[in-house]
């Protein structure tokens, strides 16, 4: 398998088919998402996941929910509720259930409308990840002119690639359009603890497409920048609120911490939707996923017969605890890298950049 692919579309039986992202980087399978429950599930269960996918999974949820016979508005609004309670951090989730609801409040024709509006929402958030690659590529080759360098080194958290956003990512995008401008990058991957999408699903993604990268434990990162060999952070994020702050998969406070204390600029790659206009204090308020513990304590790979285990990594009785994500204060972030361009993570900028004055 080469190159770059979706990670959900519409079959030809017009169901929902998903890459099963709990199963890379050892196997690539898919799954068929046929009603309202199934879709919940490969939210909570993290077959889809990325704060991208999950909203583009939620609008495409609202057309296979108009299929369960005679529904009506009302009750979709049901079905609408249960996907919008899958996961508590992204807002992708929550901005593209509304939008769905509010696009399909007059609808005669629900099951129709609905295939059309959950196109139209992927078609524009893929375009809008263009948008993110080119003003990224941009700031890329900056840092290389500036720097006086002939490549650069990237550090880059969790997966914020096309696994996790419509078509491009977000901070793998710039990756990706450096890569078509001829720039010669290197990316450090952090494994990204529990759960290892850096070293499971980044990892895959940029072998994928042939970019090259190394993985790095999550806690080497500060002393690669020390060492003066990360010139750039790019991550992604799953809610923005509107004063700048960024909650993004755990871990990344802690490197937008070393980033500063290196003077190493640290980027955050986002689309429109993953703004929260109604929180003004991320750090107080954005909602932090708790997550099982044992994604903590146990562990997935494959052994010498090339079977796929899970295995215990802790003393059995031993408890732990998995959050989700952390918030990022807006005052550590260099810029926010969006389909509208470079922002500073700043109230005032944020409202004038997204016409909210
Ligand atoms: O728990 P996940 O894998 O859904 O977390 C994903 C992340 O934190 C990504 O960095 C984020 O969603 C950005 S991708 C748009």
């Amino acid at each position: 398998m080469q190159g770059k692919y979706r990670a959900l579309w519409l079959n030809d039986d017009e169901f929902l088919e998903v890459i099963d992202q709990t199963k890379l980087p050892f196997e690539y399978t898919t799954k068929v998402l046929k009603t309202t429950d199934e879709v919940v599930t490969a939210i909570k269960d993290m077959t889809v996941r990325g704060a991208g996918v999950i909203g583009s999974v939620a609008a495409f949820g609202i057309y296979i929910a108009c299929l369960k016979p005679n529904i009506t508005y009302e009750a979709l609004h049901v079905e609408a509720k249960k996907i919008r309670e899958s996961r508590p951090t992204a807002v992708n989730l929550m901005w593209a259930v509304d939008k769905m609801m509010e696009l399909l409040k007059d609808s005669n024709d629900l099951v129709n409308d609905a295939k059309k509006y959950a196109i139209e929402l992927n078609d524009d958030e893929a375009i809008e990840s263009q948008k993110i690659a080119k003003y990224g590529a941009d700031i890329i080759e900056d840092i290389i002119k500036k720097k006086n360098k002939k490549s650069i080194n990237i550090l880059t958290h969790c997966n914020a690639g096309w696994l996790a956003v419509i078509d491009e990512g977000t901070a793998l995008a710039p990756i990706y359009e450096a890569r078509k401008r001829g720039i010669d990058v290197h990316v450090w991957v952090d494994e990204t603890r529990p759960r290892n999408q850096g070293a499971s699903l980044t990892a895959w993604e940029l072998t994928q497409s042939g970019v090259s990268h190394t993985i790095i434990a999550d806690n080497t990162g500060g002393h690669l920048m020390q060492a003066g060999e990360v010139d750039m952070v790019i991550v992604g994020a799953d809610r923005v609120s509107a004063n700048g702050d960024v909650a993004n998969k755990i871990g990344t406070y802690l490197k937008a911490l070393a980033a500063n204390d290196n003077d190493v600029p640290f980027y955050v790659a986002i689309p429109a939707s993953t703004f929260d206009f109604d929180i003004i204090d991320g750090v107080k308020d954005i909602p932090i996923e708790l997550r099982s513990e044992d994604e903590v304590k146990y562990m997935r790979g494959v052994d010498s017969d090339g079977v796929v285990r899970e295995v215990l990594i802790t003393p059995k009785d031993s408890p732990a605890i998995n959050y989700g994500f952390d918030v990022t204060p807006a005052r550590l972030v260099t810029g926010l890298i969006t389909n509208k361009g470079v922002c500073e993570a700043d109230f005032d900028k944020i409202q004038e950049k997204f016409n909210k004055k």
